[in-house]
């Protein structure tokens, strides 16, 4: 899907579809993310939803980390909340209300994640832009697209507005029914 409606931003009664046996199973946060996410690494979750790789980075960063779990949406922020409630993990996470174009995050980052998220910017460059200002140095940013929402060539078109802002591509990681690019800053 192309244009505004793939544009249109997940509503929050869609969250059992973002969190549940079957999506854990088919994309293990584990599995996805143990080459990027590292004890005592600064990460973002940006578009974060109800938190789903937010919980499992910070059971990976550990004490010495910390999460920024970031999203548009108040009432995913709450669903996470919620989740995190009097939990080990609930000071590791910071929650982060984000404007539709901007961020509005201060902190350096080593490692961003945005899990089906960035086909839902308005501007792309924008938001590219904004990340690669956070980014530390030798930070790296996963961006995972759904085949469903997102054509070949849509996800080509995002990689290219990335790399004019001045992101190098990296490494492909295979995600089922996916498209997926890590971009180094
Ligand atoms: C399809 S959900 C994915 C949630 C989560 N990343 C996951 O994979 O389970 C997309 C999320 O991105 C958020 N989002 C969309 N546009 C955003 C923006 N401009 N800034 C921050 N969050 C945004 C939505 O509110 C929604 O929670």
């Amino acid at each position: 899907m192309t244009g505004e409606r793939s544009k249109r931003v997940c509503p929050v009664r869609h969250t059992r579809s973002l969190d549940n046996v079957f999506r854990r199973w088919i994309h293990n946060p584990r599995k996805l993310l143990k080459e990027y996410v590292k004890e005592g690494m600064i990460v973002l979750d940006i578009g974060c939803g109800s938190g789903l790789y937010s919980v499992e980075m910070a059971k990976m960063v550990g004490e010495r980390g910390m999460v920024i779990a970031a999203d548009l949406q108040e009432g995913m922020l709450q669903k996470l909340k919620k989740k995190i409630q009097e939990t080990k993990i609930e000071k590791r996470i910071i929650l982060h209300r984000c404007e539709k174009d901007r961020m509005g995050i201060t902190e350096k980052i080593d490692f961003a994640l945005a899990f089906y998220m960035v086909h839902e910017v308005p501007n792309q460059e924008k938001f590219f832009k904004e990340m690669r200002s956070i980014l530390k140095p030798d930070g790296k940013f996963l961006i995972i697209e759904p085949k469903f929402h997102v054509s070949k060539e849509a996800f080509e078109e995002t990689i290219k507005r990335a790399i004019t802002i001045g992101f190098k591509p990296s490494e492909k990681p295979k995600v089922l029914l996916s498209r997926a690019m890590v971009l180094r800053r």
